[in-house]
């Protein structure tokens, strides 16, 4: 009997693109839901079955969903994010697909509740998951090393400056790469392990040690500056918003937590915010080959 394939949703995304690459390095076959079906096939190749279609398109959710065995949940911050990935789910749970493993928010956006317009989006998808009569995981991640770390760090390198509301404050980082084993660890494990998962990296590191690391790794002087957050406008968009209540509750130093969940599912430690810097800095101060 030929192995129902994985939907992975947000394929063509940041996290998504990781997850399908190593479905399909294990052999997984692996479906992509996507607008953009030529890049999606300029990402994968013939590797993958693509389904094209939008989260607000029912019916197109619906021919996706056919015949899929599990289903990788991962939508961007957006006002749409609970309707789209409940009519995800929903269509999901109709076809008789037997796990779904979301991409949450952070834990420190959902918990407490009434922080973070993100948190409370991913936190009523979570609570509709938990209602269903099928498998359903939530991996909460903590900030991601490729987003907010890869931007201060690409600032650092050419204004010699780490700039944060607190510098004090804390994150406990993770790798993008790590989230991605994670999920495809709960999406082909034999069983989930619990309802939500707090994933975070190793540490966790001040915005005064990142600046110590840059200084380090570029062998020049990173200043650390103390700025405010920009007053949030109420009337941003829901991105916007939700990004400016992240840097609030950094400042307050809510994001400085780690657990034991990636040792514990993989077995190793996961990657760290030093290494993280390594590989960055090498990456964007790599003189370009001789090309005659
Ligand atoms: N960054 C962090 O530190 C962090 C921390 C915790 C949680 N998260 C969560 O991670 C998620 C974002 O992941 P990401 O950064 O990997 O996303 P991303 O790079 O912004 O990619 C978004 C993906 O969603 C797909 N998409 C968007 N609108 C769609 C629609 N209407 N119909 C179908 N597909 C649609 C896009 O596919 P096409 O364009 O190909 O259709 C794309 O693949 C959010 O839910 C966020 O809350 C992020």
């Amino acid at each position: 009997m030929s192995i129902r394939p994985s939907l992975v949703t947000g394929a063509t995304g940041k996290l998504g693109r990781l997850i399908v690459e190593r479905l399909v390095a294990l052999g997984q076959p692996v479906r992509v839901f996507t607008r953009r079906p030529e890049t999606a096939r300029s990402l994968f190749g013939e590797t993958v079955q693509i389904a094209t279609g939008d989260f607000g398109d029912r019916a197109s959710l619906e021919a996706a969903v056919g015949g899929v065995g599990r289903l990788l949940l991962l939508s961007p911050i957006s006002t749409r994010l609970v309707t789209d990935q409940i009519a995800a789910v929903d269509a999901a749970v109709a076809a008789n697909t037997k796990r779904i493993v979301k991409i949450s928010g952070s834990d420190w956006t959902i918990e407490p509740a009434g922080n973070s317009i993100s948190g409370a989006a991913h936190a009523a998808v979570e609570q509709h998951l938990n209602s269903l009569p099928v498998e359903t995981v939530s991996l909460r991640p903590n900030a991601w090393m490729q987003v907010s770390l890869a931007n201060t760090i690409t600032r650092a390198i050419t204004s010699s400056q780490v700039i944060a509301p607190n510098l004090s404050a804390g994150i406990g980082y993770i790798d993008a790469r790590d989230i991605a084993d994670v999920a495809v660890h709960q999406l082909l494990a034999d069983r989930i392990r619990g309802r939500t998962l707090n994933i975070t990296g190793p540490d966790i590191v001040s915005f005064k040690q990142i600046a110590a690391l840059l200084t380090a790794a570029l062998d020049r002087p990173v200043a650390a500056l103390e700025k405010p957050p920009q007053a949030a406008s109420g009337d941003g968009d829901f991105e916007h918003r939700a990004v400016a209540q992240f840097v609030r509750l950094i400042a307050a130093d809510r994001a400085a937590v780690t657990t034991d969940v990636v040792p514990t599912l993989l077995g190793r430690s996961p990657r760290t915010v030093a290494d993280f810097i390594l590989e960055q800095v090498a990456a964007a101060t790599a003189i370009p080959e001789y090309q005659p």
